[in-house]
């Protein structure tokens, strides 16, 4: 096979890049000769910061397959099972982020199907939306499940079609019943000499070198190996092998003929596809990761609401920005289902509610690492008041997940910025997927407002996606203009008083820039004191009921001088007539769902008056991703 190479411009290539979707790391090779096993583990450590929770690999020799995994970082299950040490020059490996089923051994990479010893492994990065319903059909034909993965099916249902023919076609017809999405590779004992891989969704990028083959999630795990790539498309299978590689369409099985491309970036720079920090990579990939909060398993959305139901009352603990998530949740709740919710500031939980708190009452803990130590200490009080705790983190596996009777893994995959960006979006996802259940079950709403949301909520993704393509370049003139201004005032009504606060604390915390929020309906009562000519005000205005008071609010800021600043409604001609700037955003949003879309802009706010001030956004001072300690 004749692979031509095309060199590449930084732009163009980041653009390809940055459609991308994050969540565990696959890898696997193809070499004319030497060892694959410590190529794959330190394709893996390049990987890592896709997820950590678990690893494994696979390799071939002698048409025999060999497998070692286990839960828990690189280095360390490195350090006990020593992951160089497998045989043969053919292999796969995985670095997982856990979605489905905790980060156990067991439910590590690869997968593999019944037969014992195992013939076939598989290795997965997506999500698997029907593997329910394929599971149970595999079952009743006999198949045994050891892991609670949604991966697990491909692995039985390979086997299952490698009846009907070679390790390509059962590949391929088995892709053809998976929803959802997946990057895999499949090795198999009998059929020795080759790697299958199929993409739908999740991203697959191919690596030539003179000796050997490689295939990945994306280009970091291969800088030090190659620098020729080629892109696999959606439903595309690719076969390698000591040749080469055959990259054929899914659906008619017709060949495709794609150039090589040659990549210049430093391993940094991979990592980042091409955005300058984190921050922004992680800002943009918000409509992906809220994809990926509508993808979540019924069952635990189901068990939750049913225990929020029966709850008397419910404290939702929190910090910082997952302590926003938990205050717009506190009105989605009260809005949509009627139920009371009091957010609580985790380090308060202990003075405030520790000898309240007790066998009746219901905590919900928010924490995006799931190790927050004043939100863990505030579950220990509670937990041993006997109260029932239930959970929503990013960290399958963290500390909240064990000590919770029932938690919901947002899977928002790592987030590496300092700032929490998209992890709070998806937060804000899942807790009003909670609150519109809660609503079905308590029968509260009319059938054609659940109906308006479940519509709404589908949509919200290519929301985002619209609202940082179409406002981005105007939040960062904003920034340009507002960059000297010392301090700023964060204002919204109802459920966006939860926006103002995030909005204030990404400023805040990444440009230094001190900065108040507070519901817009206090100004009068002392803040408005602060205002003279030219400060700056920045109103959330979602065109919800309190936009009226809301615009009343405007006018006493106005009056006083001040530079105002609306995120507002698109074409909201009322509120774009009387204000300085403003970012738009798309029209329709219910109130309950507006902190998702109306946050954005904020953040980006933040984003670029940090580069504007020369502040890095990703580490900011004194402040670290988790705080583990009180
Ligand atoms: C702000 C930020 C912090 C965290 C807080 C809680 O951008 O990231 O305020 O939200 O430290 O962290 P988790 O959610 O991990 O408990």
């Amino acid at each position: 096979m004749l692979w031509t190479t095309v060199s590449l411009s930084f732009e163009i290539f980041t653009k390809k890049l940055r459609s991308d979707k994050e969540m565990c790391g696959i890898f696997g090779c193809i070499l004319k000769n030497g060892s694959a096993a410590p190529i794959i583990h330190a394709a893996l450590k390049r990987l890592e910061y896709r997820g950590y929770d678990s690893v494994g690999e696979a390799t071939i020799e002698n048409g025999r397959l060999f497998i070692k995994k286990d839960a828990g970082k690189i280095d360390v299950v490195h350090s006990i099972r020593n992951l160089d040490d497998l045989p043969g020059r053919i292999g796969i490996g995985h670095t997982r982020w856990a979605t489905h089923g905790a980060p156990l051994q067991v439910n590590a990479h690869p997968h593999f199907g019944c037969s014992d010893p195992p013939t076939i492994a598989v290795i997965h990065n997506g999500i698997i939306e029907n593997f329910a319903e394929i599971k149970k059909d595999l079952e009743d034909k006999g198949h045994i499940f050891r892991s609670k993965t949604d991966t697990e099916i491909i692995a039985h249902l390979i086997e299952e079609n490698l009846g009907q023919g070679d390790l390509k076609s059962a590949v391929s017809s088995s892709v053809e019943r998976l929803q959802g999405s997946y990057a895999i590779a499949v090795i198999s004992a009998k059929e020795p000499d080759k790697i299958i891989c199929a993409r739908n969704e999740s991203p697959l990028v191919l690596g030539i070198a003179d000796n050997a083959f490689y295939f990945a999630s994306d280009t970091p795990a291969f800088l030090p190996l190659t620098n020729k790539v080629v892109f696999v498309e959606n439903g595309e299978l690719v076969t390698l092998n000591d040749e080469g590689f055959e990259i054929k369409k899914l659906v008619d099985g017709k060949p495709v003929v794609r150039k090589s491309r040659v990549v210049d970036w430093t391993h940094e720079m991979a990592e980042k596809q091409g955005y300058p920090h984190f921050m922004l990579k992680e800002i943009h990939e918000q409509p992906r990761c809220l994809r990926d909060t509508l993808r979540l398993q019924d069952k635990y959305l189901e068990l939750l609401t049913t225990f929020l139901d029966r709850a008397r009352d419910v404290a939702m603990v929190a910090c910082g920005t997952s302590y926003h998530a938990c205050l717009a949740a506190s009105y989605m709740f009260s809005k949509l289902s009627f139920l009371a919710t009091h957010p609580v500031i985790a380090s308060e939980f202990t003075e405030q509610h520790g000898k309240s708190v007790n066998i009746d009452s219901t905590i919900l803990a928010v924490s995006q690492s799931g190790e927050t130590a004043d939100t863990l200490a505030a579950v220990e009080t509670a937990r041993q008041r006997a109260a029932t705790i239930l959970g929503l983190t990013n960290v399958v596996g963290s500390t909240l997940t064990r000590v919770s009777r029932v938690y919901i893994g947002q899977q928002s995959g790592p987030e590496i910025g300092v700032a929490a960006t998209k992890t709070f979006t998806s937060q804000l996802s899942v807790l009003s997927q909670l609150a519109i259940r809660l609503a079905k079950k308590r029968g509260k709403i009319s059938q054609e407002e659940i109906d308006l949301l479940d519509e709404k909520i589908e949509k919200i993704p290519s929301i985002v996606e619209r609202i940082v393509k179409t406002q981005e370049e105007k939040v960062k003139t904003l920034a340009r203009k507002y960059k000297d201004n010392q301090c700023f005032f964060f204002l919204g009504r109802g459920i966006s008083y939860a926006t103002a606060l995030e909005g204030r604390l990404k400023l805040m915390e990444i440009a230094y820039v001190p900065s108040i929020a507070f519901p817009a309906g206090e100004s009068k009562h002392g803040p408005i004191s602060l205002v003279e000519l030219g400060f700056p005000v920045i109103f959330i205005c979602p065109p919800d009921e309190t936009r009226k008071t809301l615009i009343g609010n405007i006018m006493e800021m106005k009056a006083r001088g001040a530079s105002i600043i609306a995120i507002c409604e698109e074409g909201d001609e009322e509120i774009i007539g009387m204000v300085d700037d403003y970012v738009e955003v798309t029209r329709g949003i219910p109130e309950i769902l507006s902190p998702i879309p109306y946050v954005v802009p904020l953040q980006l706010f933040a984003y670029y008056m940090a580069i504007e001030k020369q502040c890095d956004p990703d580490m900011p001072r004194n402040l670290a991703k988790s705080v583990t300690v009180k």
